[in-house]
C-alpha cells in the first residue's frame, strides 16, 4: 500500500495544530503508520531539503525547520501521496484553497505549517531518511 511522509513543522506544533492535522488525515481514511516528535539538527534538515540547496531561501528554510520540535509521520492509503498534498494545499498559502490545511491556517510561504512528499519516490526516500529504525520504536521495559 502507498505511503507518504508528512512533517508538521515547528510553527504547526507551536500553534497547536498537531491534533487538527492528524484528525484531517484520519477522517479522510488514511492510516497512521509511524510518528515521532523530534528536534532535528542542521545537517539533517539540510539533507532533507538537499534538492533546494541552491535556492536563496535555503538557509532560512533550514533555520525554520530546526527552530523547534517537529512531528514526523508516515501515512498510508490509496493515492496517499497525491491526496495528502491536496489535503495540505499549495506550497504558497496565498494560493492554497480554503479547506486545505495551509489555506485554512497559513499566510506565509516561509511558515507554511506542514510538509508532504511530492511523489511516491520522494516519499520512499524521506521515510528512509526520517525513520531509519523503521516506523515504530519498540520499548521492552518500563525502567
Ligand atoms: P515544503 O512543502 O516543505 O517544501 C519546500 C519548502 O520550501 C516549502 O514547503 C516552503 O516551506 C519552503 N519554500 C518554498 N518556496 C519558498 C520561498 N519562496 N521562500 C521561503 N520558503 C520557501
Amino acid at each position: 500500500m502507498e505511503q507518504t511522509f508528512i512533517m508538521i513543522k515547528p510553527d504547526g506544533v507551536q500553534r497547536g495544530l498537531v491534533g487538527e492535522i492528524i484528525s484531517r488525515f484520519e477522517k479522510k481514511g488514511f492510516y497512521l503508520k509511524g510518528m515521532k516528535f523530534i528536534n532535528v539538527e542542521r545537517p539533517f534538515a539540510e539533507q532533507h531539503y538537499a534538492d533546494l540547496s541552491a535556492k536563496p531561501f535555503f538557509s532560512g528554510l533550514v533555520d525554520y525547520i530546526i527552530s523547534g520540535p517537529v512531528v514526523a509521520m508516515i501515512w498510508e492509503g490509496k493515492n496517499v501521496v497525491v491526496t495528502g498534498r491536496k489535503i495540505i494545499g499549495a506550497t504558497n498559502p496565498a494560493d492554497s484553497a480554503p479547506g486545505t490545511i495551509r489555506g485554512d491556517f497559513a499566510v506565509e510561504i516561509g511558515r507554511n505549517i506542514i510538509h508532504g512528499s511530492d511523489a511516491v519516490e520522494s516519499a520512499r526516500k524521506e521515510i528512509a531518511l526520517w525513520f531509519p529504525e523503521g516506523p515504530v520504536n519498540w520499548q521492552s521495559s518500563v525502567n
